[in-house]
C-alpha cells in the first residue's frame, strides 16, 4: 500500500475518534459521570496512538526516512508537526489526570482542544507535508517507506500492540460516536408511545 494512503486511512480512523471525544465531552457537559469516566479512556487510547500506533509510525519511521531521503530536519513543516505531537501528548496526559481528579469542566475543556488540535494537524499533514514528502522520497523513497511500515506493523502486531490500541478505539467509537447516539436515540423513540 502507498504509505501515504496508509497514513490517510488512519487519519479517518482518528477523525472518528475525535467525534466520539467530542460527543463523550458533550456529554460530560450535562454532568454524566460516566462520560466522565471515559474521558480519561479516550485520553489513555491518544496517548497509546502516541507510543504504539500512528504518531509512532510518523515519528518513529515516517520522519527519519524523510530526512534519510534529503529533508532537512529543521524543514519549518517538520518542526510544526513535531510540536502538534508534543502538544497533543500533553494534552492527553492532562486529560487523564483531570478526568481521574473528577473535575468535568476542566475535562471538557481540554477533550475540546486536544479534538479541534487533531483535526488542524491532520490538515497539516495532508494539505502540506504529505505532498512535500511525497515529492522528496519519490517513487524508489516510497517503497523504502512502504517496507520500513510493514516492519513498523509486524513489531506492533508481535507485541499486540495494534490488537489492544484497535479494541479500545473501537469500543470508544462504538459507544460514543455520533452513530452510536443516533442507534440509542432511534432505540428510545422505539420504546415511546409518540
Ligand atoms: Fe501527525
Ligand atoms: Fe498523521
Amino acid at each position: 500500500m502507498d504509505p501515504f494512503d496508509l497514513l490517510m486511512a488512519e487519519h479517518r480512523d482518528l477523525e472518528r475518534v475525535m467525534e466520539a471525544l467530542d460527543g463523550c465531552a458533550e456529554r460530560a457537559e450535562d454532568d454524566d459521570p460516566e462520560a466522565l469516566e471515559a474521558l480519561g479512556e479516550f485520553a489513555r487510547l491518544v496517548s497509546a496512538i502516541d507510543r504504539h500506533g500512528h504518531v509512532a509510525r510518523e515519528d518513529s519511521v515516517l520522519v527519519p526516512q524523510l530526512i534519510g531521503a534529503g529533508m532537512r530536519p529543521d524543514e519549518e513543516l517538520l518542526a510544526a508537526v513535531k510540536r502538534d505531537h508534543q502538544e497533543v501528548r500533553a494534552l492527553a496526559s492532562e486529560l487523564e489526570r483531570v478526568a481521574k481528579a473528577g473535575d468535568p469542566e476542566r475535562a471538557v475543556e481540554i477533550a475540546f482542544k486536544l479534538s479541534d488540535l487533531a483535526r488542524c494537524h491532520i490538515f497539516t499533514e495532508e494539505t502540506r507535508l504529505f505532498p512535500l514528502a511525497r515529492a522528496v522520497a519519490q517513487r524508489g523513497g516510497l517503497l523504502v517507506i512502504a517496507e520500513a511500515f510493514a516492519d513498523f506493523d509486524r513489531r506492533a502486531a508481535a507485541g499486540e500492540e495494534s490488537a489492544r490500541l484497535g479494541a479500545a478505539r473501537d469500543a470508544l467509537v462504538a459507544r460514543w460516536g455520533t452513530d452510536a447516539a443516533c442507534v440509542r436515540q432511534r432505540v428510545e423513540w422505539a420504546g415511546t408511545d409518540d
